[in-house]
């Protein structure tokens, strides 16, 4: 087995979930790369960063003291000590964390955390650049997708799991904007890695998809 796998795809394909069940299979570390922009946004919130100040932004990201750990087999991301695991996944940051990751200053900052996290190998990445601009010698790469509507349910049902009020229409319409914007910045798009895998999981199941990508990850040994 590798030591570096990269997962990429759009909002709501299962890249977290898979990712992080992948790592524990192998016993890998995972690296949400898309808490550290949502980190940002959430301090951008924070402070009343406009958002169409790119050196304040890029800035914000710089001095943001990112921890991220596993406790209680729960991943937790620290902001200047600060625990923000569950503030950060709520609709309004999604959208914010789509706009600052579009502003190169911020990706200036947080790829090479990224880079460095990664660096002693035995990870497992998420993001949307993890396989093109991040890690582009990682040893395993899968692109991660399913369709719009598929998405849009799953985000809705883990939305009602939390206890988080949810609309379904919304929710679908939230994920086509974030795609949109993720698909068409100018500054490390999403798009499939030439030599990556894709993987349509639309009608499979958590546990089909595991068992696809660890073959994946296995036949890149
Ligand atoms: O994967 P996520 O939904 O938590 O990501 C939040 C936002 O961050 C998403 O809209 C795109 C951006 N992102 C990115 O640009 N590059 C990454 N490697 C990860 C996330």
């Amino acid at each position: 087995m590798k030591s570096i796998i990269a997962i990429d795809g759009p909002a709501g394909a299962g890249k977290s979930t898979i990712a992080k069940s992948l790592a524990e299979a192998l016993n890998y570390l995972y690296i949400d790369t898309g808490a550290m922009y949502r980190a940002v946004a959430y301090q951008a919130l924070q402070q009343e960063a406009p958002l169409d100040n790119a050196e304040q932004l890029g800035q914000i990201a710089a001095q943001a003291q990112l921890d991220m750990r596993v406790e209680n087999g729960e991943n937790r991301i620290f902001l200047n000590g600060n625990d923000i695991t569950k503030e950060i996944r709520l609709p309004h940051i999604s959208a914010i964390a789509s706009t600052v990751s579009a502003v190169p200053q911020v990706r200036e900052q947080l790829v090479p955390k990224q880079r460095e996290l990664a660096e002693r190998g035995r990870a497992v990445l998420d993001g949307r650049d993890i396989g093109t601009v991040v890690l582009p010698q990682a040893d395993c790469k899968i692109y991660l997708t399913a369709s719009l509507d598929e998405r849009a349910e799953r985000r809705y049902k883990e939305l009602l799991g939390r206890g988080l009020p949810a609309d379904l229409a919304e929710v679908r319409q939230d994920i086509e904007q974030r795609d949109y914007q993720d698909t068409h910045r100018e500054t490390s798009p999403l798009r499939q890695a030439e030599d990556a895998k894709y993987l349509d999981t639309t009608g499979l199941s958590i546990e089909q998809v595991l068992q696809q990508v660890l073959q994946l990850a296995e036949a890149a040994e």
